[in-house]
């Protein structure tokens, strides 16, 4: 029996490992509508990046995939999302930054700094509420972005604060597409 008892905890650890593996691959292809990568050290990953496939991600469609422990939010914006996006003035937003990590602090929240340079309908995201960090949930809320039912902050289609306790834009993690179909976040 005692060497049952320290057998089986080692098995559990390298399933619970394994599981983790396949989870980063998965990160690789299409991920839909969550991809749960474990994460059984976090200093091992800490530091990773994340290759995402978005081939398969069409006009309209989200998806969420894990990046250092956080939800990132990769959706491709229909024609009149971005439109929305573009129509409000950047002073009448409650926060005037870009919040994009790929962009000097003083960045502007206009929608062209909110969404992937030269690709417009893509728009990549951690999706944690500033407020206190829920994560919102997808299209839905006043501005047809994302809405954090916690203590309702709404957001709009560039993922920007409108209205809601929450105080910043939903950060634009540092990302880049190193194909036309392939994002690498971190
Ligand atoms: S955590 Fe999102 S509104 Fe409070």
């Amino acid at each position: 029996m005692a060497q049952q008892d320290t057998v089986e905890p080692t098995r559990r650890d390298f399933l619970y490992i394994a599981t983790g593996a396949v989870g980063a691959v998965g990160a690789a292809a299409l991920a839909w509508p969550f991809v749960d990568q474990m994460n059984p050290d976090a200093s091992a990953l800490a530091l990773a990046s994340i290759e995402v496939d978005v081939s398969a991600v069409e006009e309209g469609q989200s998806i969420t995939v894990k990046w250092r422990g956080k939800p990132v939010f990769i959706r491709n914006r229909t024609a009149e999302e971005i439109q929305e996006a573009k129509s409000v003035p950047v002073g009448e937003l409650p926060d005037p930054l870009a919040r994009n990590s790929n962009l000097p602090a003083d960045a502007e929240a206009s929608d062209t700094n909110r969404a992937a340079p030269e690709k417009e309908p893509w728009l990549v995201m951690v999706g944690i509420c500033t407020h206190l960090g829920c994560v919102p949930l997808g299209q839905q809320g006043d501005f047809g972005g994302w809405f954090c039912p916690c203590h309702g902050s709404h957001y709009d289609t560039a993922g920007r604060i409108r209205k809601g306790p929450a105080p910043e834009n939903l950060l634009v993690p540092p990302f880049e597409f190193v194909s036309d179909t392939t994002i690498k976040v971190g």
